[in-house]
């Protein structure tokens, strides 16, 4: 799994309980992709855990019950997603859902001030990684018997407005409904089901801005309203509970009173 490491037991195809089906969780040791696992935990899918810090995905798996295989991943790196879903097919034998949802905001700069530097991290992390993940779960899906499987991409309100201060962050959201849209068309013909999740001020680390006070449209620093990350992910549990016939396209989970509808 090129550099990263795996934790978890079992052989090819033996860690998966009878039954039982197999996600994978990009960004699994904190906020949303944390709640996430748990949601889907406790409605007994298999999990797989990915992200860069060993230690935050060893503490999402203990709190899945301990069973979850944990693969420390750096998405942006193509050797380590090949690792991650090699592990993935020596250890469940096939993959029924992705989660792709690692990403990061990067710094919230005026557009001329953003270095280069900070405009490859987050095109690499939320674009280039997204599509490594999908593209790794795509062939899997489209190989293995029964064939298919249901990847759901984690957009952002960003992918439809931006914030001030955010050009790389909604460019990359803003591609992620491409990805989306290209996957649910070239997985219609192998049953590979693709839809988005487009969350707007989930309280996790990422949002530990909106709540202490953000800068608005109108020039101000005003505080947001946020909402549980576990509302995201009882949405995403429905979505992935779904048969491959049907497809929740996208969906918007928002805090109800922010400033997105209604421009302000
Ligand atoms: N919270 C919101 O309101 C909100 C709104 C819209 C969209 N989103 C989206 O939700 C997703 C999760 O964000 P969050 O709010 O839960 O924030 P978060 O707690 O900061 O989660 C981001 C996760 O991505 C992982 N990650 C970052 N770079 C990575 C890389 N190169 N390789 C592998 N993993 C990487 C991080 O883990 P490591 O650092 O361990 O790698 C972390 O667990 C993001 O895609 C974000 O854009 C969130």
């Amino acid at each position: 799994m090129g550099s990263g490491d795996l934790t978890g037991s079992g052989g090819p195809g033996r860690g998966r309980p009878v039954g039982s089906k197999v996600a994978l969780v990009t960004g699994a040791g904190s906020g949303i992709g944390r709640a996430v696992a748990l949601e889907l935990a406790e409605a007994g899918w298999s999990l797989v855990l990915a992200g860069r810090r060993a230690d935050a995905l060893a503490g999402t798996a203990r709190l899945a019950g301990g069973s979850a295989l944990t693969v420390r991943t750096d998405v942006t790196r193509p050797e380590e997603v090949d690792g991650l879903f090699a592990a993935v097919r020596d250890h469940f034998g096939r993959l029924d859902l992705l989660f792709n949802n690692a990403g990061t905001f990067g710094p919230a700069v005026p557009v001329e001030e953003l270095a280069y530097e900070d405009w490859r991290t987050v095109v690499d992390t939320n674009l280039t990684g997204a599509f490594l993940c999908a593209q790794a779960a795509f062939r899997l899906m489209r190989a293995q018997r029964p064939q298919g499987g249901r990847i759901i991409n984690n957009g952002s309100v960003s992918a439809h407005v931006p914030r001030p201060h955010s050009i790389a962050y909604t460019a990359t959201k803003h591609a992620m409904t491409g990805l989306t849209k290209s996957l649910s068309l070239d997985g219609r013909r192998y049953s590979i089901a693709c839809g988005q999740i487009d969350v707007g001020n989930a309280a996790t680390e990422m949002t530990e801005r909106m709540s202490a006070g953000i800068l608005q449209a109108d020039g101000q620093v005003r505080a947001e309203p946020v909402m549980d990350a576990a509302d995201v992910a009882r949405t995403v549990r429905h979505m992935a509970s779904l048969p491959l016939e049907a497809n929740v396209q996208f969906a918007t989970v928002m805090a109800t009173a922010m400033p997105y509808i209604g421009r302000g």
